[in-house]
Order: C-alpha cells, then structure tokens, then sequence
C-alpha cells in the first residue's frame, strides 16, 4: 500500500514478537512497526519490553509473557484478538542460550531441559495458540528463529543445537498441515549475532570488535552482521512479498553453512 508516496511492507498488519525486548526481536518489532504492522511484544524482561512500547506509540504494546508456560501464551494469544480482532503474524523469536560452547560431557540434563523448554517448547505453544486463531481466518503467518546451527554442525552446544533442529522440523511439519488453511510456516536461521544473549553489559567497543571477529570468521566480507539483518529477513518471510514460500529455513550467514575453506586454507590458496 502507497502511504504518503512510502510503500509500508506490513500495512494493517497484527503481530506477536516473542522476545521482542532484546536483540534480533526489538530489531524486528522497530522495523515492523515502520512498515505499518500493529506490534504485540511479548517477553519477560518486562521493563526493557514496556519502554520499546512507550517510545513507539499506541500500535505497539508490551505483554509478559513466558513463551514456555501455556496460560502465558495462551493469554498472548487471546489479549491481541481482544485488542486488536486477529492476528496475521506470529514470530516466534524468543530463545535461550545454556552457554557459548561445552562437551556432551559436561552438558547436564538442566542444560538440556532449559534450551529445549523455552526455545522448542516456546515455538510450539506460539505455534500451537496462533494456528487456534488462524485456522479459522484461513490465512496468517507462522515464523520462527531458528539457528544457523540447523545448517552446519559444531557452533553451539548440543543442547541449543537439538532445540533449533527441533524448531526446523516442527516449522515443516505444520507447513505440511496448515498450508490447507493458507497458512505459511517458515524459518529464520542466523549466523553469530551480538545481541543480549552473548553481549549483555559489553561496552559497545567490545561489541563493535566481536562483530568483526565474527565476520573474519565467516564467509562474506565487507558486511556485518547485525540484529537488523535478521528482523529484515524475517519481515521479508512476514510480509506478502513471500506470499508462497512456506517450509523454508532462510539462512542468514553470508553463505558460511555452504562454504568449507579448510582445504584452500591449508594449502595457503586462501587468507
Ligand atoms: N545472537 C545470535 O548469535 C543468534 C544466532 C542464532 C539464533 N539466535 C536466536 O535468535 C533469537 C533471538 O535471540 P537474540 O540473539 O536476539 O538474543 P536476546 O537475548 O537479545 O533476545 C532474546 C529475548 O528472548 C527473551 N526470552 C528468553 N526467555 C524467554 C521466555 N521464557 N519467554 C519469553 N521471552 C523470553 C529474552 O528476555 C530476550 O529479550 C533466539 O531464538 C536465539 O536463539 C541468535
């Protein structure tokens, strides 16, 4: 839709962003909004949630909301048709890391526990509570961060790992059963990202040189990567630009997953 010569990819749009208060979601709850979507952020951080929400007005609003406790989600679910009469979006973002790297022998069944609860247990019930209300409106948008890790062994812990391969198979899976309905189930899977979840309290210098670490790490130079990348990706899978694409898992990491320079490196063919 034109608006003032600006065409707003989300126009009249309603979407849930879970953990929506940090990170990859408060990215994608800003540039959602700027595209015309009224905004549910849901999240536990309650203060950070609530001040994204005043800053940006009355189509944005802030909900607590534990993404792995039922009557959380199911409240999530039921306040946003109250307030706003249906739901088009639900990004189910929210996620927990146990610990940047560790054995399987020192991971403990906690670990295990913690990243499966909120991460593939969040993105089932989200899932779940949005199909309850979309079902019925023959169309709407499932979506979920999943990880680059669903791409490529060895950058995470198992127990983060076995949750995001979990999310992958459970976005296919409702693909399959709500495409019926006009339904789109999709994925979003990142590279390394600095966000709260492994820069929380850093001086943004110390930010600023992770970001390029991480990209010297990776395959695409000259571009970092950023939250806003991510939310990008996400509202591209949001809006109705992707308006038959269902099933997919769209790796954002600048081609690192299909890449394997080991053997040039080796040979010194490569930097
Ligand atoms: N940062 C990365 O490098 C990276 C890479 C791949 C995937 N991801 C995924 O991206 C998503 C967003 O993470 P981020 O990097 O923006 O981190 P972040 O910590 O900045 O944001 C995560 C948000 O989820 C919220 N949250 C945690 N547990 C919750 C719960 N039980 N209920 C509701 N909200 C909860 C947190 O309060 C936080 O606001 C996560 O699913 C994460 O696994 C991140």
């Amino acid at each position: 839709m034109k608006m003032n010569g600006t065409y707003k990819r989300l126009e009249g749009k309603v979407a849930i962003i879970t953990g929506g208060a940090s990170g990859i979601g408060a990215s994608a709850v800003h540039i959602f909004h700027e595209q015309g979507a009224k905004v549910v952020i849901a999240d536990i951080q309650d203060e950070l949630g609530q001040a994204i929400a005043n800053k940006l007005g009355e189509d944005v609003c802030y909900l607590h909301c534990d993404v792995s406790n039922e009557d959380d989600v199911t409240n999530l679910v039921d306040t946003t048709i109250t307030k706003h009469g249906k739901l088009d979006i639900m990004y189910n973002n929210a996620g927990v890391l146990d610990r940047p790297f560790g054995s399987i022998l020192d991971t403990t069944k906690a670990d295990l526990d913690r990243c499966v609860g909120v991460n593939l247990g969040g993105a089932f019930l989200g899932a779940k509570h949005a199909a309850r209300v979309m079902v019925p409106q023959c169309k709407g948008v499932i979506l979920f961060t999943a990880s680059a890790c669903t791409s490529i062994a060895g950058l995470s812990t198992h127990s983060y790992a076995a949750s995001k391969y979990a999310i992958l198979g459970l976005a296919k899976n409702l693909a399959s059963e709500l495409g019926q309905y006009g339904i789109r189930v999709n994925c979003v899977s990142p590279y390394a990202v600095l966000t709260g979840m492994n820069s929380k309290g850093l001086h943004e210098d110390v930010v600023a040189e992770a970001e390029v670490r991480a990209t010297k790490m990776g395959n695409l130079q000259g571009q970092v990567l950023k939250p806003e990348g991510i939310a990008r990706a996400a509202l591209y899978l949001a809006s109705d630009e992707s308006n038959f694409v269902s099933g997919l898992n769209l790796v954002v990491d600048g081609g690192f997953s299909v890449v394997n320079p080991t053997m040039l490196k080796a040979l010194k063919i490569v930097p």
